[in-house]
């Protein structure tokens, strides 16, 4: 199983606790994802390699560090996934933008996949594939096998909510892939919905309770 890291920042929980209200709106459920996924983002990119280069300031000219790489590619899962985009693309102006569209089935919670659209390069590319929910995480799982057929290999997958089944799972089907979440929440439910949750990330981004 790769590392799960759990990024209990205060300022992520608090965030965090705001958009677990079911009286929060919409616009600042999107806010708050928006500014939790960038805070999330300083802890994800924390390893990545930097090489020195020459630079010259207005009083001396020495070497720097700079990153040694901007081959990055962000994967929202849609819909869900689209609000942690921009988070990580302020950290990252960079990064290429892939969308992988999985929907649950309501009744079997079973993933399929209803769009896949890659930036070239992304296989040779950092990829962060970003989600709010991992649930049972079998979209998650089908997403991540999706990028690794179109030869992907460094790959990490962001979350705000975990429930423990799905970190399981995920962690027996992709043991190469670190995980990164906010909060591991109690179980699922028998909707296999995440308790106590957030409930439904898409809907409550995009209002369509
Ligand atoms: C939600 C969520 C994840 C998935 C998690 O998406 O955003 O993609 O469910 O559940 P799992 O771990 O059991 O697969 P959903 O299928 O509801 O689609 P949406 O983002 O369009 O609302
Ligand atoms: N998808 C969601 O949006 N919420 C959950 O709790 C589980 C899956």
């Amino acid at each position: 199983m790769g590392a799960v890291n759990v990024l209990s920042h205060p300022l992520i929980l608090d965030k965090l606790s705001t958009m677990r209200d079911k009286r929060t709106s919409c616009a600042d459920f999107r806010r708050l994802l928006r500014e939790i996924t960038l805070l999330m983002g300083y802890e994800v990119t924390a390893d990545l390699p930097t090489r020195p280069t020459l630079i010259e300031t207005p009083v001396a000219t020495a070497e720097f560090p700079v990153l040694a790489s901007r081959a990055v590619t962000i994967v929202p899962i849609l819909r869900a996934g689209l609000g942690m985009v921009e988070g990580l693309l302020e950290l990252l102006p960079f990064a290429s933008v892939g969308h992988l569209g999985m929907e649950r089935d309501e009744v079997t919670h079973e993933p399929s996949e209803y769009y896949s659209k890659l930036p070239r390069g992304a296989a040779d590319s950092l990829v962060i594939v970003v989600d709010p929910m991992l649930a049972t995480g079998g979209s998650a799982i089908d997403a991540v096998a999706n990028l690794k057929e179109h030869g992907c290999t460094d790959l990490r997958l962001v979350n705000l909510l975990a429930a423990p089944e799905g970190i399981a799972a995920f962690g027996e089907a992709h043991p190469d892939v670190d995980i990164f979440v906010a909060a591991i929440d109690e179980r699922l439910n028998g909707q296999a919905y995440i308790v106590p949750g957030l409930g439904d990330a898409g809907d409550r981004i995009f209002s369509t309770l």
